[in-house]
Protein backbone atom coordinates (compact mmCIF):
# COMPACT_ATOMS: atom_id res chain seq x y z
CA UNK A 1 0.00 0.00 0.00
CA UNK A 2 1.50 3.71 -1.10
CA UNK A 3 0.16 5.98 1.73
CA UNK A 4 0.26 8.90 -0.31
CA UNK A 5 -2.36 6.93 -2.64
CA UNK A 6 -4.94 6.68 -0.15
CA UNK A 7 -8.23 8.73 -0.58
CA UNK A 8 -6.02 11.06 -3.13
CA UNK A 9 -8.12 12.40 -5.83
CA UNK A 10 -6.62 11.02 -9.12
CA UNK A 11 -7.31 12.09 -12.55
CA UNK A 12 -6.10 9.88 -15.47
CA UNK A 13 -6.21 10.74 -19.26
CA UNK A 14 -6.28 8.36 -22.04
CA UNK A 15 -7.88 5.79 -19.30
CA UNK A 16 -9.88 4.34 -21.37
CA UNK A 17 -7.79 1.67 -22.37
CA UNK A 18 -3.89 0.23 -22.16
CA UNK A 19 -1.55 1.74 -19.93
CA UNK A 20 -3.90 4.56 -18.52
CA UNK A 21 -6.77 1.64 -17.41
CA UNK A 22 -3.31 0.14 -15.92
CA UNK A 23 -2.91 3.01 -13.91
CA UNK A 24 -6.43 3.81 -13.08
CA UNK A 25 -7.34 0.53 -11.51
CA UNK A 26 -3.85 0.33 -9.60
CA UNK A 27 -5.18 3.65 -7.94
CA UNK A 28 -8.36 2.50 -7.05
CA UNK A 29 -7.01 -0.45 -5.81
CA UNK A 30 -4.63 1.81 -3.56
CA UNK A 31 -7.91 3.67 -2.05
CA UNK A 32 -7.69 6.68 -4.23
CA UNK A 33 -10.91 8.22 -5.66
CA UNK A 34 -10.20 7.84 -9.82
CA UNK A 35 -11.20 10.46 -12.58
CA UNK A 36 -11.00 8.55 -15.60
CA UNK A 37 -10.61 10.99 -18.88
CA UNK A 38 -10.51 9.25 -22.68
CA UNK A 39 -11.59 11.04 -25.87
CA UNK A 40 -13.40 7.77 -26.32
CA UNK A 41 -16.28 8.27 -24.32
CA UNK A 42 -17.86 4.67 -23.98
CA UNK A 43 -14.09 3.86 -22.69
CA UNK A 44 -13.97 6.02 -20.04
CA UNK A 45 -17.27 4.97 -18.87
CA UNK A 46 -16.74 1.63 -18.82
CA UNK A 47 -13.09 1.87 -17.14
CA UNK A 48 -14.64 4.19 -14.67
CA UNK A 49 -18.03 2.03 -13.98
CA UNK A 50 -15.34 -1.24 -13.35
CA UNK A 51 -13.43 0.79 -10.68
CA UNK A 52 -15.96 2.78 -8.98
CA UNK A 53 -14.22 6.35 -9.99
CA UNK A 54 -15.97 9.04 -12.14
CA UNK A 55 -15.89 9.58 -16.01
CA UNK A 56 -14.52 12.99 -17.39
CA UNK A 57 -14.65 12.22 -21.14
CA UNK A 58 -13.18 14.69 -23.85
CA UNK A 59 -9.91 15.84 -24.50
CA UNK A 60 -7.03 15.61 -22.38
CA UNK A 61 -5.79 19.16 -22.57
CA UNK A 62 -9.26 20.41 -21.16
CA UNK A 63 -9.64 18.18 -18.14
CA UNK A 64 -8.50 19.83 -15.24
CA UNK A 65 -11.71 21.99 -14.21
CA UNK A 66 -14.19 19.33 -14.65
CA UNK A 67 -11.69 16.72 -12.95
CA UNK A 68 -11.29 19.57 -10.24
CA UNK A 69 -14.77 19.49 -9.09
CA UNK A 70 -15.67 15.86 -9.66
CA UNK A 71 -13.39 15.37 -6.91
CA UNK A 72 -14.42 18.12 -4.48
CA UNK A 73 -12.21 20.79 -5.27
CA UNK A 74 -8.79 19.35 -5.22
CA UNK A 75 -6.84 17.13 -7.46
CA UNK A 76 -3.84 15.20 -5.67
CA UNK A 77 -2.45 13.43 -8.45
CA UNK A 78 -2.80 14.09 -12.20
CA UNK A 79 -1.46 11.52 -14.33
CA UNK A 80 -0.76 12.91 -18.42
CA UNK A 81 -1.34 10.07 -19.86
CA UNK A 82 -3.08 10.39 -22.72
CA UNK A 83 -0.83 10.50 -25.95
CA UNK A 84 -0.61 9.77 -29.80
CA UNK A 85 1.93 7.19 -32.16
CA UNK A 86 2.48 9.77 -34.46
CA UNK A 87 4.78 7.83 -36.97
CA UNK A 88 6.24 9.10 -39.75
CA UNK A 89 9.23 11.21 -41.12
CA UNK A 90 9.98 14.55 -41.55
CA UNK A 91 8.13 14.74 -44.74
CA UNK A 92 4.71 13.35 -42.32
CA UNK A 93 1.90 15.79 -42.74
CA UNK A 94 1.71 19.06 -40.77
CA UNK A 95 -1.39 17.99 -38.92
CA UNK A 96 0.77 14.89 -37.74
CA UNK A 97 3.20 17.03 -36.40
CA UNK A 98 0.73 19.28 -34.91
CA UNK A 99 -1.31 16.65 -32.92
CA UNK A 100 1.75 14.89 -31.71
CA UNK A 101 3.19 18.27 -29.89
CA UNK A 102 -0.87 19.31 -28.89
CA UNK A 103 -1.41 15.63 -27.36
CA UNK A 104 2.37 14.12 -26.56
CA UNK A 105 3.51 18.23 -25.43
CA UNK A 106 1.05 21.25 -24.69
CA UNK A 107 -1.03 18.64 -22.45
CA UNK A 108 0.86 18.75 -20.01
CA UNK A 109 1.95 21.92 -20.15
CA UNK A 110 -1.77 22.94 -20.62
CA UNK A 111 -2.27 21.08 -17.36
CA UNK A 112 0.28 21.62 -15.02
CA UNK A 113 -0.42 25.91 -15.56
CA UNK A 114 -4.01 24.55 -14.21
CA UNK A 115 -2.45 22.60 -11.39
CA UNK A 116 0.59 24.01 -10.27
CA UNK A 117 -0.55 27.31 -8.43
CA UNK A 118 -3.19 25.30 -6.15
CA UNK A 119 -0.31 22.59 -5.31
CA UNK A 120 1.75 25.59 -4.75
CA UNK A 121 -0.61 27.02 -1.93
CA UNK A 122 -0.96 23.44 -0.73
CA UNK A 123 2.57 22.68 -0.38
CA UNK A 124 2.39 19.34 -2.39
CA UNK A 125 0.47 17.63 -5.33
CA UNK A 126 2.17 15.09 -7.94
CA UNK A 127 2.25 15.16 -11.56
CA UNK A 128 3.06 11.69 -13.76
CA UNK A 129 3.88 12.41 -17.20
CA UNK A 130 3.69 8.73 -19.15
CA UNK A 131 6.47 9.45 -21.54
CA UNK A 132 8.27 6.63 -23.37
CA UNK A 133 11.57 5.23 -23.97
CA UNK A 134 11.74 7.52 -26.68
CA UNK A 135 11.59 10.26 -24.98
CA UNK A 136 15.50 9.39 -23.45
CA UNK A 137 16.05 7.67 -26.88
CA UNK A 138 13.95 7.33 -30.36
CA UNK A 139 11.87 5.33 -32.17
CA UNK A 140 12.75 3.97 -35.36
CA UNK A 141 10.55 5.46 -38.37
CA UNK A 142 8.57 7.98 -35.55
CA UNK A 143 9.93 11.54 -35.78
CA UNK A 144 6.82 13.59 -34.45
CA UNK A 145 6.83 10.56 -31.77
CA UNK A 146 10.17 10.66 -30.81
CA UNK A 147 10.28 14.14 -30.86
CA UNK A 148 7.47 15.19 -29.01
CA UNK A 149 8.44 12.53 -26.46
CA UNK A 150 11.51 14.15 -25.89
CA UNK A 151 9.33 17.39 -25.10
CA UNK A 152 7.53 15.80 -22.83
CA UNK A 153 10.79 14.35 -20.47
CA UNK A 154 12.16 17.64 -20.80
CA UNK A 155 8.88 19.18 -19.57
CA UNK A 156 8.02 16.64 -16.89
CA UNK A 157 12.49 17.48 -15.98
CA UNK A 158 11.84 20.95 -15.74
CA UNK A 159 8.89 20.99 -13.00
CA UNK A 160 10.34 18.41 -10.84
CA UNK A 161 13.64 20.73 -10.79
CA UNK A 162 11.77 23.75 -10.26
CA UNK A 163 9.30 22.67 -7.88
CA UNK A 164 10.88 20.18 -5.69
CA UNK A 165 11.49 21.96 -3.03
CA UNK A 166 7.91 23.59 -2.51
CA UNK A 167 6.60 19.57 -2.39
CA UNK A 168 5.40 19.04 -5.59
CA UNK A 169 6.19 15.96 -7.17
CA UNK A 170 7.05 14.47 -11.02
CA UNK A 171 7.77 11.27 -11.90
CA UNK A 172 8.52 10.73 -15.95
CA UNK A 173 7.63 7.31 -17.08
CA UNK A 174 9.47 5.94 -19.95
CA UNK A 175 8.50 2.17 -20.84
CA UNK A 176 9.46 0.63 -23.90
CA UNK A 177 7.01 -1.55 -25.79
CA UNK A 178 4.15 -2.05 -23.90
CA UNK A 179 1.11 -4.18 -25.44
CA UNK A 180 -1.58 -2.19 -25.99
CA UNK A 181 -3.58 -0.89 -29.43
CA UNK A 182 -0.69 2.01 -29.66
CA UNK A 183 2.00 -1.32 -29.65
CA UNK A 184 -0.57 -2.62 -32.48
CA UNK A 185 -0.23 0.17 -34.65
CA UNK A 186 3.27 0.61 -34.66
CA UNK A 187 3.44 -1.94 -37.33
CA UNK A 188 6.59 -3.43 -38.19
CA UNK A 189 9.20 -1.05 -36.54
CA UNK A 190 7.09 -2.22 -33.34
CA UNK A 191 7.65 -5.56 -34.05
CA UNK A 192 11.24 -5.49 -34.94
CA UNK A 193 12.09 -3.03 -31.98
CA UNK A 194 9.53 -3.27 -29.65
CA UNK A 195 7.69 -6.46 -29.48
CA UNK A 196 10.46 -8.92 -27.99
CA UNK A 197 10.47 -6.54 -24.87
CA UNK A 198 7.25 -6.19 -24.45
CA UNK A 199 5.27 -5.78 -21.24
CA UNK A 200 1.87 -5.51 -19.86
CA UNK A 201 0.22 -2.40 -18.82
CA UNK A 202 0.05 -3.50 -15.35
CA UNK A 203 3.56 -3.74 -15.01
CA UNK A 204 4.13 -0.08 -16.21
CA UNK A 205 1.20 0.82 -13.23
CA UNK A 206 3.50 -1.71 -10.44
CA UNK A 207 6.82 0.53 -11.69
CA UNK A 208 5.27 3.40 -10.99
CA UNK A 209 4.04 2.75 -7.57
CA UNK A 210 7.89 1.09 -6.90
CA UNK A 211 8.93 4.59 -7.98
CA UNK A 212 6.50 6.58 -5.78
CA UNK A 213 7.64 4.28 -2.88
CA UNK A 214 11.13 5.23 -3.48
CA UNK A 215 10.12 8.97 -4.46
CA UNK A 216 12.24 8.28 -7.64
CA UNK A 217 11.28 10.54 -10.78
CA UNK A 218 12.47 8.37 -13.68
CA UNK A 219 10.67 5.29 -13.69
CA UNK A 220 11.83 2.62 -16.06
CA UNK A 221 9.86 -0.60 -16.40
CA UNK A 222 12.13 -2.10 -18.83
CA UNK A 223 15.43 -1.16 -16.64
CA UNK A 224 17.72 -2.02 -19.66
CA UNK A 225 16.86 1.13 -20.62
CA UNK A 226 19.48 3.25 -18.18
CA UNK A 227 22.39 1.59 -19.69
CA UNK A 228 20.79 3.15 -23.29
CA UNK A 229 20.43 6.36 -21.88
CA UNK A 230 23.91 6.25 -20.71
CA UNK A 231 25.53 4.62 -23.77
CA UNK A 232 23.66 7.83 -26.00
CA UNK A 233 25.35 10.36 -23.81
CA UNK A 234 28.49 9.34 -23.29
CA UNK A 235 29.18 7.55 -26.45
CA UNK A 236 26.68 9.38 -29.14
CA UNK A 237 28.37 8.08 -32.62
CA UNK A 238 28.56 4.88 -31.29
CA UNK A 239 24.97 4.73 -30.27
CA UNK A 240 24.02 6.45 -33.32
CA UNK A 241 25.32 3.87 -35.50
CA UNK A 242 23.75 0.99 -33.52
CA UNK A 243 20.47 3.05 -33.92
CA UNK A 244 20.70 3.03 -37.58
CA UNK A 245 21.88 -0.69 -37.84
CA UNK A 246 18.48 -1.21 -36.50
CA UNK A 247 17.23 1.56 -38.83
CA UNK A 248 19.06 -0.80 -41.75
CA UNK A 249 17.23 -4.04 -40.49
CA UNK A 250 13.60 -2.10 -40.30
CA UNK A 251 14.59 -1.20 -44.28
CA UNK A 252 15.09 -4.73 -45.43
CA UNK A 253 12.58 -6.38 -43.56
CA UNK A 254 10.20 -3.81 -45.01
CA UNK A 255 11.92 -3.76 -48.84
CA UNK A 256 11.99 -0.08 -48.32
N1 LIG B 1 2.27 1.01 -25.75
C1 LIG B 1 3.56 1.31 -25.74
O1 LIG B 1 4.39 0.52 -26.21
C2 LIG B 1 4.03 2.59 -25.08
C3 LIG B 1 5.37 2.70 -24.77
C4 LIG B 1 5.84 3.87 -24.18
C5 LIG B 1 4.96 4.91 -23.90
N2 LIG B 1 3.64 4.77 -24.23
C6 LIG B 1 2.76 5.91 -23.92
O2 LIG B 1 1.75 5.47 -23.05
C7 LIG B 1 0.63 6.34 -23.16
C8 LIG B 1 -0.62 5.49 -23.27
O3 LIG B 1 -0.56 4.74 -24.47
P1 LIG B 1 -1.10 3.24 -24.62
O4 LIG B 1 0.02 2.43 -25.13
O5 LIG B 1 -1.81 2.83 -23.40
O6 LIG B 1 -2.06 3.45 -25.88
P2 LIG B 1 -3.62 3.19 -26.08
O7 LIG B 1 -3.84 3.51 -27.51
O8 LIG B 1 -4.02 1.87 -25.55
O9 LIG B 1 -4.29 4.29 -25.13
C9 LIG B 1 -4.22 5.64 -25.41
C10 LIG B 1 -5.56 6.24 -25.01
O10 LIG B 1 -5.45 7.66 -25.10
C11 LIG B 1 -6.67 8.14 -25.65
N3 LIG B 1 -6.42 9.45 -26.23
C12 LIG B 1 -5.72 9.78 -27.34
N4 LIG B 1 -5.69 11.11 -27.49
C13 LIG B 1 -6.39 11.65 -26.46
C14 LIG B 1 -6.71 12.96 -26.07
N5 LIG B 1 -6.33 14.01 -26.79
N6 LIG B 1 -7.43 13.13 -24.93
C15 LIG B 1 -7.85 12.07 -24.19
N7 LIG B 1 -7.58 10.80 -24.52
C16 LIG B 1 -6.86 10.59 -25.64
C17 LIG B 1 -7.08 7.09 -26.67
O11 LIG B 1 -8.47 7.15 -26.96
C18 LIG B 1 -6.69 5.80 -25.95
O12 LIG B 1 -7.75 5.23 -25.19
C19 LIG B 1 0.90 7.22 -24.37
O13 LIG B 1 1.33 8.50 -23.95
C20 LIG B 1 2.01 6.49 -25.10
O14 LIG B 1 2.80 7.35 -25.88
C21 LIG B 1 3.15 3.64 -24.82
Amino acid sequence: MVEAVQDAGVVVTGAGGGIGAALARRFAAGGARVVVNDLDADRARAVADEIGGIAVPGDAAATVTEAREALGGTVDVYCANAGVGSAGSEAADAAVWALAWDVNVMAHVRAAHELIPDWLERGSGRFVSTVSAAGLLTMIGAAPYSVTKHGAYAFAEWLSLTYRHRGIKVHAICPQGVRTDMLAATGSAGDLVLQPTAIEPQDVADALFKGIEEDRFLILPHPEVAEYYRARAVEPDRWLHGMNRLQRQWEEATAR
